[in-house]
């Protein structure tokens, strides 16, 4: 596999051991790529999946040192996977990622995001080695009284639906551990420094999940269908996908140097003026791909999901120097150029990924 030389990055990463939770997942697959063409050795861990998988498509399982195929909970296996391994890095992106699966799945949802948190983390007290962790939220984790501004870190955390839930319950043991286990003071025994990560929702090539917005226009326009559109008017912070994996490595880097200064939760999406109706995005995506026709399904009896949602990212812009390199219109037409695009998943990925790494500096 031919490597890429990022310049800020890759020292940082280089024939570094970094562990990926949820490498299989669609950012992860994105992830394990970057890293892998820089050089990195990933060890993965993952549930197994049955379903179309960017992983697959770009030979994923060729990209890692070692690639487990496991559920998060089996404490005994991730700590044999992950304890052994002695990780430069942790990158904790395995979750049940679906708010609509967390209507159908509650339980399930809160064992593997909140318990499942919590046990990366007690496998982080087990390392003797330097560790720099990014564990892996989301926006979704404020209490959302649609107020119509952007959130900052400092906002209160909650959650209507069980998934947000999952994830604020998250931020609040990752902080417990970061108080308890990995504060500053004794930063020289434990060597630990961990970081959560609040991004937005992410579109980009190889999305093939259940009731997320790309996927869906894709499959409905391969089916000839109308796109169904749940709720047209609901505003999301699109990025693409690597956005905020470009925010998790530069983080990372800066973690390497100064751990005890960025440990802490930091939010990363667009510029708060680049928000963008889901009806827009269908309406640019349908432009780009040449076809399709979409119509508005009725949400009455359907699980509730915020209309309004903004990520306030001035903090990780001052402390780190992260700015978003693709517009919410620049995303939508690489996302969208990805499926279009003729030639292999990897070939494609790497373009995408040259073009915008290339825009990274320190
Ligand atoms: N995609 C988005 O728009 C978005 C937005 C904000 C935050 N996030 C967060 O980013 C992370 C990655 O999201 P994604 O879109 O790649 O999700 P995804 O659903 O595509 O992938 C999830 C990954 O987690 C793994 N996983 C799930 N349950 C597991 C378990 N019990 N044990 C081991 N592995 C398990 C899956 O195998 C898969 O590799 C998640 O934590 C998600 O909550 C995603």
């Amino acid at each position: 596999m031919s490597q890429v030389n990022f310049k800020y990055l890759t020292p940082y990463f280089k024939d570094k051991k970094v562990f990926i939770t949820g490498h299989t997942g669609f950012k992860g697959a994105w992830l394990t790529q970057v890293l892998a063409r820089m050089g990195a050795k990933i060890y993965g861990y993952s549930l197994d999946s049955e379903q179309d998988q960017l992983f697959d498509l770009v030979d994923g399982d060729f990209l890692c040192e070692r690639s487990t195929l496991e559920d998060i909970n089996d404490l005994e296996y991730l700590e044999e996977c992950l304890v052994d391994c002695a990780p430069d890095f942790i990158f904790h992106l395995a979750a049940q990622s679906l708010v609509l699966e967390s209507y159908n799945n509650p339980l399930k949802t809160f064992e593997t995001n909140t318990y499942g948190t919590a046990i990366i983390l007690e496998m982080v007290r087990k390392l003797d080695n330097p560790c720099t962790v990014l564990m892996v939220t989301t926006d979704k984790v404020y209490e959302n009284l649609e107020e119509k501004r952007a959130f900052t870190e400092s906002d209160k955390l909650g959650g209507h639906d069980p998934y947000s839930a999952s994830k604020a319950a998250c931020e609040i043991i990752i902080d417990s551990y970061r108080k308890s286990f990995f504060n500053n003071a004794d930063y020289d025994e434990h060597k630990k420094s961990i970081a959560s990560v609040r991004a937005g929702n992410v579109i980009g090539g190889g999305d093939y999940a259940a009731n997320r917005i790309v996927p869906d226009i894709i499959r409905a326009i391969s089916k000839n269908d109308e796109i169904e559109l749940r709720n047209p008017q609901a505003t999301r912070p699109w990025q693409h996908v690597l956005e905020p994996l470009g925010a998790y490595l530069l983080l990372a880097t800066k973690m390497v140097d100064e751990p005890r200064k960025y440990n802490q939760a930091y939010n990363i999406g667009p510029d708060a003026d680049d928000v963008l109706s889901v009806e827009e995005l269908t309406s640019l995506a349908i432009g780009i791909l040449g076809k399709g026709k979409y119509n508005s399904v009725k949400t009455e009896g359907q699980p509730y999901e915020a209309n309004f949602l903004a990520l306030d990212n001035s903090q990780i812009k001052e402390d780190i120097g992260w700015e978003p390199k693709w517009s919410a219109h620049d995303a939508i037409k690489v996302t969208f150029g990805w499926y279009n695009a003729k030639g292999e998943a990897d070939v494609k990925c790497l373009l995408q990924i040259q073009e915008y790494f290339g825009k990274i500096k320190a």
